[in-house]
């Protein structure tokens, strides 16, 4: 049976869809090298918020994010409308693999390598879109301790490295490495928690809903996954890297 007097979001609690706090974030945009007149595009945005923190940070820069996800951009727009950017900030409903526009000066890609098919991949895609002596941001996970068989069943054998081959990788791909932030644990435990939250407090709210059950699965073993499985063995990186 269709259910639609009921959406679950299972995102509104998040602020960014990657563990990331918002003193993090500040620190973050604060390396970008972001100048008046700057273009920073943000591939794979999600709702973008990093993307509307940096233009808000550097009121000459415009921003442009790309997303393939309907609710994220919209979610994303309205945002950006009530903070008043949207005459500085275009979000769009694309492929990153095939949206194209000018080479930038600053690019954000933060949980999103998956989109090109990998990290090395990204890292090549990306290099080709920003100009010389630009900026990357990119956040991709890595083995902080070596995998688990829970984190091997979730994430696969291949899915990332160590956080020195995660570096070395960015190295042959072109970039020079300006700064590494890894997100704490604390950080992990937040976005993880707001995750698992939103689905709890809608199953407090609808204990009845035909798809509760379901709901209830997918949190039970989502909280497995992470306590069980990939806390504290996951990593998650934030590389500032200049393209020479
Ligand atoms: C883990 S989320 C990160 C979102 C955002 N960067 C953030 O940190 O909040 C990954 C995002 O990549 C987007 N994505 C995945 N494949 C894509 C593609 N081929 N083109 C555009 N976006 C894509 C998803 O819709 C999702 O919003």
């Amino acid at each position: 049976m269709p259910v639609t007097d009921a959406p679950l979001n299972g995102h509104a609690l998040l602020d960014f869809n990657s563990p990331l706090s918002d003193a993090t974030a500040y620190d973050l945009i604060g390396g970008l090298r972001l100048g008046a007149g700057a273009t920073v595009v943000d591939y794979g945005c999600g709702w973008a918020e990093l993307l509307l923190r940096a233009v808000e940070h550097e009121p000459g820069a415009r921003g442009l994010g790309v997303d393939s996800d309907d609710y994220a951009i919209d979610r994303g727009r309205a945002n950006a409308e009530a903070r008043g950017l949207t005459s500085r900030v275009t979000l769009e409903r694309a492929d990153v693999t095939t949206w194209r526009t000018e080479p930038a000066d600053v690019a954000i890609s933060i949980g999103s390598s998956h989109a090109w098919g990998g990290t090395k991949q990204a890292l090549e895609a990306l290099h080709a879109r920003l100009r010389p002596g630009g900026t990357l941001l990119l956040g991709d996970g890595f083995w902080e301790r070596p995998p688990n068989a829970k984190s091997v069943e979730i994430f696969g054998e291949e899915e990332f490295g160590t956080l020195a081959e995660l570096v070395d990788l960015a190295m042959t791909c072109g970039y020079r490495l300006l700064n590494l932030a890894t997100a704490t644990l604390a950080e992990w435990d937040a976005f993880e928690s707001r995750w698992c939250a939103a689905r709890e407090l809608w199953l407090l709210e609808h204990p009845d809903h035909p798809e509760a059950d379901e709901v209830r699965k997918v949190v039970d073993d989502h909280r497995d996954g992470w306590l069980t499985g990939y806390r504290g063995h996951l990593g998650f990186a934030y590389l500032t890297l200049a393209r020479p």
